[in-house]
């Protein structure tokens, strides 16, 4: 029996292990058992995707929950360790770039126990961020690297990791969204925020150097100020922005602003159809990117570089950076003249898990 324990933390690992526990556990003579450490930990931000994607219960909560970088990472490596001893899995998986990623990659690596690393390679070259980090250290480490894109393959190259360590096997995030959409066709968001189909922005943001920041949380406000003159702007909020603003006295700046919709963060089905009916998306989230692409709804990414450039040779996507000027010029440009994509990026088709599957276990789907 193949014995594999997989990873996740935090909502965006959900929407990837989702799709991989599916195929996993249509393999025969694997036994397949899923491990969440609890960086995410709020109903909205962990058990919602539980339940709405039928993840199976974790078999292990480490449930760590937050800290600073090094607590977090530490804490999760602590708790992971003597998990990982006792199931002694033949490989451990893991998925995308926050601190659960590393730290369970870590722990794996230095007992002996294979790595293989779902959306592995990509880059945005920007060591200021924390995932970059992550997925540089992750990348080094890992026996067996799965890509979403060709950048990504490139990338691993270039650091010298082996080609016979390297498969591009396309999306997972995708598969999930395409399994998904005709249910989310059915959630009721429109009605319950009085909003209207093509006719509203959505926007998302979490990233450190806009939220951390007073100064760039402020910028991006005023933007939204001025887009919500025009069409109304839904925030459902990232609790690590929620804190900052309140943190930094910034909700007397959003509260008044008509047509400004600070809600709480939406479960996935929610999201997806509020999304797919967007007329623009404004976000900093890496995950928003792709599923932008797919969906066809123009983005406006509110950073200076995007590890994903698949999303904008391909996709729907644009960088605007954090400016107040910047993000309406690109808000104007693409109201008025609407991106559409060309073709989905390759092997973005909603089997990337089950070729990750075949790969790693070497069983036939
Ligand atoms: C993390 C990831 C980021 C990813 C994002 C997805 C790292 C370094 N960052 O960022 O790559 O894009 O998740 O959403 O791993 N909090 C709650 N409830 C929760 C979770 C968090 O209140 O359930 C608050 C806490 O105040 C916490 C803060 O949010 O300190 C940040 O959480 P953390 O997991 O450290 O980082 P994220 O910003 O969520
Ligand atoms: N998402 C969600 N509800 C929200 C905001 C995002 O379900 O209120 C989903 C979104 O569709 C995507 C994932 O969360 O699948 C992205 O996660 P996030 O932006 O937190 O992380 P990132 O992708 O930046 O690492």
């Amino acid at each position: 029996m193949l014995k594999i324990l997989c990873v996740c933390g935090a909502r965006p690992n959900f929407i990837k292990i989702a799709s991989i526990m599916r195929s996993l556990r249509t393999a025969n003579g694997v036994d397949a058992r899923l491990v969440h450490t609890g960086q995410h930990y709020d109903e909205r931000m962990s058990r919602l995707f539980f339940d709405e994607l039928a993840i199976p219960k974790p078999d292990v909560d480490l449930e760590v929950g937050s800290g600073t970088h090094a607590s977090q990472t530490a804490e999760i490596m602590r708790r992971f360790e003597p998990v990982c001893v006792e199931h002694r899995p033949d490989w451990v998986v893991v998925v995308g770039d926050v601190n659960s990623t590393v730290a369970c990659a870590l722990v794996a690596c230095k007992l002996g126990v294979k790595v293989a690393h779902v959306e592995a390679g990509l880059r945005s070259f920007d060591r200021t961020m924390p995932e970059e980090i992550n997925r540089v250290v992750t990348d080094s480490i890992s026996d067996r690297l799965y890509v979403t894109e060709p950048s990504g393959v490139e990338n691993l190259k270039n650091e010298g990791i082996a080609d016979e360590l390297v498969h591009f096997t396309g999306n997972v995030m995708i598969d999930t969204l395409l399994r998904c959409r005709a249910k989310a066709d059915a959630s009721q968001v429109h009605a319950q925020l009085g909003i209207k189909p093509k006719n509203y922005a959505a926007v998302t943001l979490h990233r450190p150097s806009n939220v951390d920041n007073p100064q760039a949380f402020t910028a991006i406000l005023d933007a939204f100020e001025r887009i919500a003159e025009d069409m109304p702007v839904v925030f459902p909020m990232h609790p690590r922005s929620r804190a900052n603003l309140v943190a930094m006295g910034l909700e007397g700046r959003a509260a008044p602003i008509d047509g400004l919709k600070l809600i709480e963060p939406l479960g996935y089905l929610d999201f997806l159809k509020l999304t797919a009916d967007a007329a623009v998306v404004l976000t900093d989230s890496g995950g928003i990117q792709e599923e932008t692409t797919i969906l066809n709804v123009p983005c406006l990414t509110l950073r200076d570089n995007t590890e994903r450039p698949v999303t904008l040779t391909q996709g729907t996507n644009r960088l605007t950076g954090n400016r107040t000027e910047a993000i309406l010029t690109a808000y104007h440009e693409v109201r008025d003249r609407p991106s559409t994509r060309k073709e989905a990026p390759q092997l973005w088709d909603g089997r990337a898990a089950e070729r990750i599957v075949e790969n790693l276990t070497g069983v036939h789907l």
